[in-house]
């Protein structure tokens, strides 16, 4: 199966290592090549393989043309996850397009800073946008942090991967990484 991990050498680095253990061939995307190739050597599996890809994701049409190139060398991606920052705003929605119309069927994890849960923050425009896409099995992942004895703290990497992994094995439409309640306990 081909899988996309956008963001994959950085917090989803264990994703990107999980799915190849689980024989995925996984499109990585990224823009440090020596990241991306440590990530290769350093994810020995016998199933799957890392396919690394340095892009830019920020230049929206070589973004695009790099994914469409990998679909056509491993196939229809079925499933992405997806960690894109604010600076690009609208690739993920022309990430979500282009797999919408070049496969039956995808599960695309998106994964979100804990702001989107901010109560004076709520809206649902990007949901609806993912609707738009009838082939596209939209999964939102919200980074949360953690509440302890004597205050909070932000996720730390190891969490935040086995987060997204739990969301990628229960397949629900929401999960919530550590917690985003009361939100008043934010770091
Ligand atoms: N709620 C929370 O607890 C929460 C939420 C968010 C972040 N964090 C923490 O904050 C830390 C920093 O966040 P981060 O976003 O830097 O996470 P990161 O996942 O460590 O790095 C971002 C990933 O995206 C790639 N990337 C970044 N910009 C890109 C671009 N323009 N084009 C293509 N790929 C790009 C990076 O590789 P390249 O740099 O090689 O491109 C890397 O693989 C994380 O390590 C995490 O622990 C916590």
């Amino acid at each position: 199966m081909h899988v996309i991990v956008v963001g994959g050498t950085g917090m989803l680095r264990d994703v990107s290592v999980y799915l190849t253990q689980k024989g995925c061939n996984v499109t990585v995307i990224a823009r440090n090549q020596k990241r991306l190739n440590t990530l290769v050597e350093e994810s020995g599996s016998v199933e799957g393989c890392i396919h690394p890809v340095q892009v830019d994701y920020r230049d929206d049409h070589l973004f695009i043309h790099q994914v469409e190139k990998a679909i056509s060398t491993y196939g229809p991606i079925r499933m992405a996850v997806v960690w894109i920052h604010s600076t690009a705003p609208q690739a993920p929605y022309q990430l979500a397009s282009l797999l919408n119309e070049t496969t039956p069927s995808c599960d695309y994890f998106h994964v979100l800073g804990s702001s989107v849960a901010d109560p004076s923050q709520q809206d649902g425009r990007r949901k609806k946008q993912f609707m738009q896409y009838p082939h596209i099995q939209y999964h939102e992942v919200i980074l949360g942090f953690v509440v302890e004895k004597n205050g909070s703290r932000w996720l730390t990497n190891k969490e935040i991967s086995q987060g997204v992994i739990r969301a990628i094995q229960s397949n629900q439409k929401q999960t919530v990484v550590g917690t985003v309640d009361p939100w008043s306990k934010k770091p």
